[in-house]
């Protein structure tokens, strides 16, 4: 018995501590984590950077300080941001939902200066929960029974260039697209797709907001997951992986459009805060390594090797789709993929499960080759008793 709303399907285990790529629970069971509380920790748990960095923070007796408060490192932290992606102003919040809200408005201030005021957003999309976020997501299921969602949003089917050619009209202000859909199901931007946004996007002046909540930060072997296609987002989001469990959310916005952004637009109580810009500065310097980055790549070429043979293992599955450490098993029925997801969690593997019927694998950056052997083992397995 618990007071917690149900907004989720709880597990039944108490988890107590975490090491590496490891989960303990109470009753001393040691569990894989191929989810890293789903894309969040990104050097898994006990990370000796994440670890000292809080330490090295309470010694100056701050967590907090204000939005308009100075200190080094929500400056260094912006800096190194708008250094790796289209060179933009940085807007600091504290979740994935709070950076699309900010990106929604300053995208639509923008728009309203032009008389535009309509988003193209993609089916299978997901950008967070509150209500602006939810209006630029395609899943209807999250915003039924709430009333009427803000603004005028059109669906394009994702990866098709003819649909987004016919949505795009003199009205259409931004197209918001996650080039790795996670919680759709790891649907994978298609490079023809891309470059149709490119070129529509420069030709017709549209904004393109990229969300990298999910697929940033290192997570497809990228510091961002656009990179692997040659845009460059007029407006990008960050959360997730860049705190690497310390809550952190960041909207980067190219020059031209910050240019318009006045005192009191918009603003954050706890964003920008000094542990969390701190935290996130050395998790950001230790993802953002050529060699850590590499890394991530050659395990996802691994990780792909394995679901590949898992595929022609078992015919329950109908696909495997992966970039990177960011992986979904598509079964070909609801249930299996069910009985799947609660039997590996039973041996000791933690995943995800979207859509119904996609197992999501996105596990620590810092995963070793024998521990992404270790848990396909599991799953491997425990297809074989059904
Ligand atoms: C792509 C994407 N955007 C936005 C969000 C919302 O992030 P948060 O849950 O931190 O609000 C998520 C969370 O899963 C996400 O995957």
């Amino acid at each position: 018995m618990n007071n917690l709303l149900k907004t989720y399907n709880f597990s039944n285990f108490v988890i107590v501590k975490g090491n590496g790529c490891y989960l303990y629970t109470a009753d001393n069971k040691k569990l894989l984590d191929f989810s890293a509380g789903v894309a969040v920790n990104s050097l898994g748990y006990n990370h000796s950077t994440v670890k000292k960095t809080i330490q090295e923070q309470l010694k100056t007796g701050i967590t907090h300080l204000a939005g308009s408060q100075i200190h080094l490192y929500k400056y260094k932290l912006s800096q190194l941001l708008s250094k790796e992606s289209n060179k933009g102003d940085v807007f600091f919040s504290n979740s994935g939902a709070e950076s699309i809200e900010a990106a929604l408005k300053i995208a639509r201030n923008f728009g309203s200066s032009k008389g535009r005021d309509e988003i193209i957003a993609m089916t299978s999309s997901f950008h967070g929960r509150t209500i602006g976020a939810l209006s630029v997501g395609s899943n209807k299921a999250y915003k039924s029974n709430i009333g009427p969602v803000p603004g005028k949003v059109k669906f394009c089917k994702f990866n098709d260039s003819k649909n987004l050619k016919q949505l795009i009209n003199k009205k259409t202000l931004a197209i918001i697209i996650e080039f790795i859909q996670g919680d759709g199901g790891i649907n994978i931007c298609n490079k023809e797709f891309a470059k149709t946004i490119k070129e529509i996007c420069k030709k017709r002046k549209i904004l393109l907001i990229a969300d990298e909540i999910q697929g940033g930060i290192g997570r497809t072997g990228k510091i961002f997951a656009y990179k692997h296609y040659g845009v460059s987002p007029d407006i990008i989001t960050s959360a997730k992986g860049l705190g690497s469990g310390i809550p952190i959310g960041a909207t980067i916005v190219k020059k031209d459009i910050a240019k318009n952004i006045s005192v009191g637009f918009h603003g954050s109580t706890f964003g920008g805060g000094m542990l969390q810009t701190r935290v996130a500065l050395n998790v950001l310097k230790t993802i953002n390594k050529i060699s850590f980055l590499k890394n991530v790549t050659s395990k996802g070429v691994l990780l792909e090797k394995l679901l590949k043979k898992l595929k022609s293992d078992h015919q329950v599955i109908n696909d495997v789709r992966i970039k990177g450490l960011m992986a979904g098993i598509e079964f070909k029925n609801n249930n299996t993929a069910l009985k799947i997801y609660k039997d590996v969690s039973k041996n000791g593997l933690v995943t995800t499960l979207v859509k119904g019927n996609i197992i999501r694998i996105t596990p620590p950056l810092i995963i070793k080759n024998e521990e992404l052997k270790k848990g396909i083992a599991i799953i491997s397995s425990c297809l074989e008793q059904i």
